[in-house]
C-alpha cells in the first residue's frame, strides 16, 4: 500500500492506493480483449466522457488498436455531474458536445466510473435520440451499491466499494489528483 501526503496549497489529505497502475493495466487489457472480440471487423466510435475518462479512453483506445481494432473514431463528450462537491447531482449538464455524427454508427461510451447512474442515464438518452446503430457502455469502475437508476453498462472493469476514489483521471473537487498513475481513496 502506498500513501501520498498533501502538497502545498492542497487540503490536508491522504490518498491510500486501492488499484495499482499495474492492476489498471491488466483491467484495461482484459476489457480490450473482450471488446475487440465482440466488435471485430466493425467500425466503432469511442465516446470518452470528459473529464474523468481521459486517461482510460487513451489507454483503452491504444489497447484496442494493438488487438486489431484499427479503424475507430475517437470523440469526447463533456458532462458535469458534481460541481465542486463529492456527492452526485441529479441534473448532470452536457458541457461539450460530440464533433461527429453518430447516426447509424456503433458507439461505445467510455466512462471512468458509474456511481448513482444519473450522468450515464442522461448521456445514453441524449445519444440514443441520435439513432446510433448500437450503443454500449464501458466503465472502468462501478460502485454497484450506490446505483439509484438502472442503466445498462455492458462492460465493467472492476466493481469497487462505496468510497470516493481519485487518480487515473478521477478528481477531487474537480481539481486534484487526476494525474495520479494509480487509483486511491481519499481520507481527510
Ligand atoms: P453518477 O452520475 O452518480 O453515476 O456519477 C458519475 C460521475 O461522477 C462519474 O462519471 C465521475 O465523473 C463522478 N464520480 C463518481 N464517483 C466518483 C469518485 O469516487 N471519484 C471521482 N469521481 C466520481
Ligand atoms: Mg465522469
Amino acid at each position: 500500500m502506498r500513501y501520498i501526503t498533501s502538497m502545498k496549497n492542497k487540503i490536508d489529505h491522504k490518498v491510500t492506493e486501492l488499484i495499482s497502475s499495474e492492476e489498471i493495466n491488466k483491467i484495461v487489457i482484459n476489457l480490450a480483449t473482450v471488446i475487440s472480440r465482440d466488435f471485430a471487423n466493425q467500425e466503432v466510435m469511442l465516446v470518452g466522457v470528459l473529464d474523468g475518462a481521459f486517461a482510460f479512453t487513451t489507454d483503452l483506445s491504444r489497447a484496442l488498436h494493438k488487438m486489431g481494432m484499427q479503424n475507430m473514431i475517437i470523440d469526447f463528450v463533456g458532462i458535469d455531474t458534481y460541481g465542486s462537491s463529492t456527492t452526485s447531482s441529479k441534473e448532470p449538464r452536457i458541457t461539450k458536445d460530440l464533433k461527429h455524427d453518430i447516426r447509424d454508427k456503433v458507439v461505445l461510451i467510455v466512462e471512468d466510473i458509474v456511481d448513482t447512474g444519473y450522468s450515464l442515464f442522461v448521456l445514453q438518452s441524449l445519444l440514443n435520440a441520435r439513432l446510433p446503430r448500437k450503443l454500449a457502455t464501458i466503465a472502468l469502475l462501478s460502485k454497484d451499491t450506490r446505483r439509484e437508476i438502472d442503466v445498462p453498462v455492458e462492460y465493467i472493469g472492476k466493481h469497487i466499494p462505496n468510497e470516493f476514489v481519485v487518480g487515473y483521471g478521477l478528481d477531487y473537487e474537480g481539481k486534484y489528483y487526476r494525474e495520479l498513475p494509480f487509483i486511491g481513496v481519499v481520507t481527510k
